[in-house]
C-alpha cells in the first residue's frame, strides 16, 4: 500500500478553524480566554458528575498538578500503576517523591486491586508511613478496576489520582473515567481521542480545586496588584488557540469514540476464528472501553511468529503498530523503585501489539491490515 496506515492520527471536524479565527479576530492569543472556558464547560458536561474541569498544556501537567494538591513532596511515595507510559510516573519524580510501582490483573491489564492492597501494607511497615496517592491508569482506554482500586485506597484513606489521558468517553459501570478519583488526568496530545495539537486536562471535584489547580497553573500569583509567590508555580494553562482546536474535536467526539468501536467490531469478527492472536475486548457488561488503541496478544507457539515478527512484517507493508508499553518496572530509569509484580505486565510486553484504531482508519485499512497479520502467520 503507498499510503501508511498510522495507529492514531489526528482526525479535524472542519469547526476548528471558526473557533482559532475567532481567537485571532478578537486577540485572544493567550493562555486564556472564551475558548479556553467554553472547552473547559463542553468536557465538564461530557464528563458530568458534577466534576469541575481545568485545561492544561498537557496531561502531564495535570497529573503533576494534581500530585502537588494532594502534598505530594521529596521522601514521600505515591503508589502507581507499572504496566503505563512514563508520563504516569514522571511527575512523582519531578516533586522528589517515589514511585512505587503496582503489577496489572489479566481482565483489564490496569491495576490489581488485590496487589494494590498488598503494596499499601507492606509499604505502611517498610516506611510507617502511608502512601500519598494511588495512580490507576486505564491503559488504551480500556477501564480499569476503579471500585475496588478505589475501595481499597479509601479503606486506607488514601485519595486516588485517576490518569485517564488513554481513556476520554470510557466507561465504567456508565460513568466516565476520570471521575471516580479526587483527580482525573486527561491528555489531548496528537494521538489520542481528541486532539489540541497538544494539551490536557484535571478533572476536579469541585470549584475550590479548580481555582487552586487554576493557581498552580499560572505561576501561583497571590491576588495583590504587584506580583507576590508565596508558591512555587507553573506555566501550565492551555492556550486560547489550542482551546479552539478542543472546540472543534469536542463536536465529533462522539463520532470518534463510534469510530474505535466500529474498528474494534471489524477486528474482533476478522479475528474470531484466528488461532494465535487475542484481541482485546471488554472483559465483562460494567466496562465500556473507548479502544483509544485495538489491542493483541500474539502467541508464537501457534502463529510461528511473535509479536516483534507481526510488527517488522506489517512496517514493510506500511502500517504502524507498537509494542505495548514497557512496564516501569522494567525501565533502567526506575530500576530502584519498589515494585509489586505478579508477571502480567511483563508477559504482555513480551506479547502484545498496539494496532491503528484512529478516525482515519478504513473498513478497507482494517481488512488490509488483518490480511497482512494472517500472510505474517503464514510465512
Ligand atoms: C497513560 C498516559 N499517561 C499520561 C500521558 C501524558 O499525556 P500528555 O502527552 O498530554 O502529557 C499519556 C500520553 O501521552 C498517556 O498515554
Amino acid at each position: 500500500m503507498d499510503k501508511r496506515i498510522y495507529l492514531c492520527l489526528a482526525h479535524m471536524s472542519g469547526n476548528e478553524m471558526k473557533y482559532i479565527e475567532e481567537a485571532f479576530a478578537t486577540n485572544w492569543v493567550v493562555p486564556l480566554g472564551p475558548n479556553v472556558n467554553a472547552f473547559e464547560e463542553d468536557l465538564e458536561r461530557f464528563v458530568g458528575e458534577g466534576k469541575k474541569v481545568v485545561a492544561l498544556s498537557a496531561g502531564t501537567a495535570a497529573l503533576h498538578l494534581a500530585l502537588i494538591q494532594l502534598g505530594v513532596g521529596p521522601g514521600d511515595e505515591v503508589i502507581c500503576q507499572s504496566f503505563t507510559f512514563s508520563a504516569s510516573a514522571n511527575p512523582v519524580a519531578y516533586l522528589g517523591a517515589t514511585a512505587v510501582f503496582v503489577d496489572s490483573e489479566e481482565d483489564t491489564w490496569n491495576m490489581d486491586p488485590e496487589l494494590l492492597e498488598v503494596a499499601i501494607k507492606d509499604r505502611i511497615v517498610k516506611t510507617g508511613r502511608k502512601p500519598k496517592a494511588v495512580i490507576p491508569v486505564h491503559l488504551y482506554g480500556m477501564p480499569a478496576k476503579i471500585d475496588e482500586i478505589c475501595a481499597v485506597a479509601e479503606h486506607y484513606g488514601i485519595p486516588v489520582l485517576e490518569d485517564a489521558a488513554e481513556a476520554l468517553g470510557a466507561e465504567y459501570k456508565g460513568r466516565k473515567c476520570g471521575t471516580f478519583g479526587r483527580f482525573g488526568a486527561l491528555s489531548f496530545n496528537g494521538n489520542k481521542m481528541i486532539t489540541t495539537s497538544g494539551g490536557g486536562a484535571l478533572v476536579v471535584p469541585d470549584e475550590d480545586t479548580k481555582k487552586e489547580t487554576m493557581f498552580y497553573a499560572t505561576q501561583a500569583r497571590e491576588p495583590f496588584p504587584y506580583y507576590q509567590h508565596e508558591k512555587i508555580g507553573y506555566n501550565y494553562r492551555m492556550s486560547n488557540i489550542c482551546a479552539g482546536i478542543g472546540r472543534g474535536q469536542m463536536t465529533v467526539l462522539d463520532e470518534h469514540i463510534a469510530h474505535h468501536h466500529h474498528v474494534h467490531a471489524l477486528y474482533e469478527k476478522a479475528f474470531e476464528d484466528f488461532d494465535g492472536i487475542t484481541l482485546k475486548s471488554n472483559p465483562g457488561k460494567d466496562w465500556n472501553a473507548n479502544y483509544w488503541l485495538c489491542t493483541i496478544l500474539v502467541n508464537p507457539e501457534v502463529t510461528g511468529i511473535d509479536y516483534e515478527g507481526v510488527r517488522r512484517a506489517l512496517d514493510e507493508d506500511n502500517i504502524e503498530t507498537r509494542p505495548l508499553w514497557k512496564p516501569m518496572h522494567l525501565q533502567p530509569v526506575y530500576k530502584d523503585n519498589p515494585r509489586y509484580v505478579n508477571g502480567v505486565s511483563e508477559r504482555l510486553f513480551n506479547k502484545g501489539l498496539c494496532l491503528p484504531a484512529g478516525p482515519c482508519v478504513t473498513d478497507e485499512d482494517v481488512a488490509f491490515i488483518v490480511d497482512r497479520i494472517k500472510a505474517a502467520y503464514r510465512r
